[in-house]
């Protein structure tokens, strides 16, 4: 894991918009893997910028996020897909069919499951994955135990990742109970990871994310087996 060590969340967001947007025109037609949550607004935002002044067009790139809450269609504001229209999508030149984001309202969540992972593979992987970290080291919505060979699945919310969520929402019971989320194994087979952490609330995930061992308890462990995962830290996020 290579760690790059930027001072506060907007040199974070600066710096990982300057990698996604080297990947992009390297390969326009790359396969992005996007995460929401306050952690990536700022990076959503250079991009959006990028390309507005520099015109970095992501008209061949396709994405997939990580995860959608179960009950909440599209329309909803709460929902993922409402996050990224409104932070990422309508504001660049993405078209609509090179979207994904699981459907958390369709009839058969299982198999809503089985058929986002097969699409991903299709595309061939993904080749830039943006992950966030909950306190918890969730990566997605993989909470602590979920197995390391985990694929596009249903998860159940930790009561912590609720109430860390309900910022979001207008009431704290509002934040569904479940979600799909990418798996840990479908994480594990990006080509490349960019993990985002800022912020004192998160000094112990990155704690235990550098010093810690590899284990299921903490998912976000598993990223040290992989060969090309970078991790932008602000100097809050690190403790110095
Ligand atoms: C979001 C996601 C989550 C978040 C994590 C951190 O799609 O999958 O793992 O990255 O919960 O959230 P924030 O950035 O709000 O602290």
């Amino acid at each position: 894991m290579r760690i790059i060590k930027v001072k506060d969340y907007d040199e974070m967001s600066k710096k990982a918009a300057e990698i996604i947007i080297e990947r992009v025109r390297r390969a326009p037609d790359m396969v992005l893997g996007l995460a929401t949550g306050g952690t990536p607004i700022g990076t959503y935002q250079e991009l959006v910028s990028d390309h507005v002044h520099a015109e970095t067009s992501y008209r061949n790139v396709t994405t997939f996020n990580l995860d959608e809450y179960i009950g909440l269609s599209g329309e909803s504001s709460h929902s993922y897909r409402a996050f990224m229209n409104k932070h990422l999508f309508e504001l660049i030149d993405i078209l609509e069919e090179n979207i994904h984001i699981p459907n958390g309202v369709s009839e058969d969540i299982q198999k809503e499951c089985i058929e986002y992972e097969e699409l991903i593979q299709k595309h061939g992987g993904i080749d830039l994955q943006i992950l966030g970290i909950g306190q918890n080291g969730h990566i997605g919505f993989n909470e602590p135990g979920t197995s390391f060979e985990s694929t596009t699945h249903i998860v159940e919310l930790d009561p912590s990742t609720r109430e860390a969520n309900a910022r979001f929402f207008k009431n704290s019971e509002d934040v569904p109970e479940k979600a799909i989320t990418i798996g840990i194994a479908t994480i594990m087979r990006s080509k490349e990871i960019l993990l985002l952490i800022s912020g004192e609330q998160k000094r112990a995930a990155f704690k235990q994310l550098v010093n810690g061992e590899v284990d299921e308890k903490f998912p976000a462990s598993v990223l040290k087996k992989h060969q090309n995962v970078s991790i932008i830290a602000d100097d809050a996020a690190r403790g110095d």
